[in-house]
């Protein structure tokens, strides 16, 4: 049994054949929309969420699935004190695929250490949100057509963004992808990324605070959210939270076919008046998703949809 905890839990191949049945999913939604009958995805989520969980949903219910699930602790037996493994091995008889999203570090993994089911890492404290990161290659991937040779700045919370985490982890894979570390010196990445990943890989990178300084060279800009849930104090966030705001005037330092990115949810770090130029594709990105999770949840259940069906 197959789960998703991490990006490099899918080899390239079995990415490249993700990614491509989502493009498939995209063009003709209609063969999909009935190869989950009577299939249930369970959403396990401990941790506020919009976009993840709902998106999770949409695309069980348009593969002809059904969905069960808690969108909080608090209305969950967490709140009793239910431990995670305990949770999943009881949601393994209820549904089958599961997607957990929880505050601490490793929580996925543990629970699909006692699943039954396939278990989904739906983002695991300030880790991996695998998830979000196939979300972003697909995007990359359908409006850039390629995911090598891409000079990728990542900008804002590098030290607890779990999605630049994720998507670092994943692009190495890719030949001649290079990156741009874009983030006060407070919230750099962590040095198992720095050190363990770029370093080891001998990935190229740099390391700048300024984001004008970066820009006119980009194939894409990843913009992230300072994540004010995951500092020690308040005064730190404040200090913080508006250190990068991409503005129309900052874009017209950007290549003409640069891409911005952002897993969302959007805080102040993008200025709305950037969402109408075309190089803007945060929103497409949200759609994305749903394709994406279709694809993901067809192939961890292992079920292939040919033209006879
Ligand atoms: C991200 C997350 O939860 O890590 N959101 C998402 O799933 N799209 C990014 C964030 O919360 O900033």
């Amino acid at each position: 049994m197959k789960h998703l905890l991490n990006p490099l839990d899918f080899s390239v191949t079995e990415l490249d054949d993700l990614l491509k049945l989502a493009n498939a999913i995209e063009a003709n939604p209609q063969k999909y929309a009935h190869a989950c009958e009577g299939k249930k995805l369970a959403t396990c989520f401990y941790e506020p969420s919009t976009r993840t969980r709902l998106s999770f949903e949409a695309a069980m219910l348009n593969l002809g699935g059904s969905v069960i699930g808690f969108a909080s602790s608090d209305n969950s037996s967490a709140a009793k004190g239910e431990s995670v493994s305990d949770t999943i091995r009881v949601i393994s008889c209820y549904a089958d695929i599961c997607a957990i999203r929880h505050p601490k570090e490793g929580a996925a993994l543990v629970a699909s250490s006692r699943s039954s089911i396939p278990v989904i890492n739906a983002g695991d404290g300030g880790h991996q949100h695998p998830t979000q990161t196939l979300t972003d290659l697909l995007t990359i991937y359908s409006l850039k057509g390629h995911l090598d040779h891409l000079k990728v700045g990542l900008c804002g919370d590098l030290k607890f963004g779990r999605t630049v985490h994720s998507l670092i982890n994943a692009l190495i894979r890719y030949p001649a992808v290079e990156f741009v570390l874009i983030s006060p010196e407070e919230l750099r990445v962590p040095g198992y990324i720095r050190e363990d990943i770029l370093d080891a890989g001998h990935i190229p990178y740099k390391e700048v605070e300024r984001l004008e300084d970066a820009m006119a060279d980009l194939d894409l800009l990843y913009m992230t959210r300072v994540q004010k849930e995951r500092f020690f104090n308040e005064e730190d966030y404040i200090r913080m939270k508006d250190f990068y705001i991409l503005d129309k005037a900052k874009m017209t330092l950007a290549p003409k076919d640069m891409l911005v990115l952002h897993p969302l949810p959007r805080v102040n770090e993008i200025s709305v008046e950037v969402d109408d130029d075309p190089r803007a594709v945060y929103f497409k990105q949200a759609q994305y998703g749903v394709y994406v999770r279709m694809a993901l949840i067809l192939t961890l259940l292992d079920i292939h949809v040919t033209d006879e069906n």
